[in-house]
């Protein structure tokens, strides 16, 4: 159904092919699939609409659409995202970079303020997308950046190669376990949050990404709890924590920290969709 095409039926095969299969995003995704096979701006992709691919090229892009259509997500089969204007290398080793998590480094970077320089730990970093994000439109002192999958420091620290992020110290840890210094200005983290209750009924797709990347102990509380109980040993006395939230859960986990004595001045930032998205804390010592 695909040899012989021109690029422009490709794409139209490609989408009611996605479509058929339940994909949302068919057209989109076919288009950056066949982009990625023919390596052209998706824009030119239009220019060239009666152009025909070759066997080879075909075959891969009927490859990877068939792979899309079981669910698999487009960045794992490109093997880039792209978070803050900037490309990430992933595969199944991390989850993939998401819109909402600029927010988080949106208002870090506001905080920090382009004249100072703070010391930053991103704890959970997987693809290293918010450290390496600092790093780039940030002046910070230093980042180290922490998560206790082997195989994510090591897409983290080609990531930050990749964009040529020089400053970042990458560092294997169990949440806090592995930390050294207690002089941190700045915690940001986007942690695993999802209950196993939520995981269950999640999208397919979601299941390509890896599970200890999503899911949380204790309702998906978990990390919310340990970072309550435990970040103001990492941080300066007017040092600060900034977390993603698990949407559904935002006002439990602001009561983790409200019933907390280490913080005060609890603010929660909505996402553009309205929903409450970052919690910021401030260390009360
Ligand atoms: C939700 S992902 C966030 C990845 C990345 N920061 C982002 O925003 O796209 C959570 C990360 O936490 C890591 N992780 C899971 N359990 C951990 C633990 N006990 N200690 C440190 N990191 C952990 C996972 O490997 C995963 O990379």
């Amino acid at each position: 159904m695909f040899y012989g095409k021109s690029i422009f039926n490709l794409l139209k095969t490609a989408e009611r092919f996605l479509k058929s299969k339940g994909i949302c995003e068919s057209k989109s995704d076919a288009q950056v699939v066949l982009s990625f096979v023919l390596n052209i701006k998706r824009q030119e992709l239009f220019f060239r609409g009666s152009l025909k691919p070759t066997y080879e090229q075909i075959s891969k892009f009927k490859d990877y659409i068939l792979r899309r259509s079981e669910g698999e997500p487009v960045a794992y089969i490109t093997g880039f995202a792209g978070f803050m204007g900037f490309e990430f290398k992933v595969n199944n080793n991390v989850l993939i970079p998401r819109p909402e998590t600029e927010i988080l480094v949106e208002r870090v970077l506001e905080f920090a303020d382009m004249r100072s320089k703070w010391s930053v730990l991103d704890l959970c970093t997987g693809s290293g997308c918010i450290a390496v994000a600092l790093a780039k439109l940030g002046v910070f002192e230093n980042i180290t950046a922490s998560d206790i999958s082997e195989n994510a420091i090591n897409i983290a620290k080609e990531n930050a190669q990749i964009n040529n992020a020089i400053n970042i110290n990458f560092v294997k840890s169990d949440i806090f376990d592995g930390i050294s210094g207690d002089n941190f200005d700045i915690i940001v983290s986007n942690p695993p949050y999802v209950s196993e209750e939520e995981y269950c009924i999640l999208k397919n797709e979601l299941k390509f990404e890896p599970k200890n990347a999503l899911v949380a102990k204790n309702s998906g509380l978990f990390f919310y709890r340990e970072i309550s109980n435990r970040a103001c040993r990492y941080l300066k006395n007017t040092g600060i924590v900034f977390l993603e939230l698990n949407a559904n859960k935002a006002y439990e986990i602001r009561s983790i920290f409200l019933d907390s004595p280490y913080y005060k001045n609890l603010r929660i930032v909505k996402d553009y969709a309205g929903l409450p998205r970052v919690l910021e804390a401030e260390i009360n010592i």
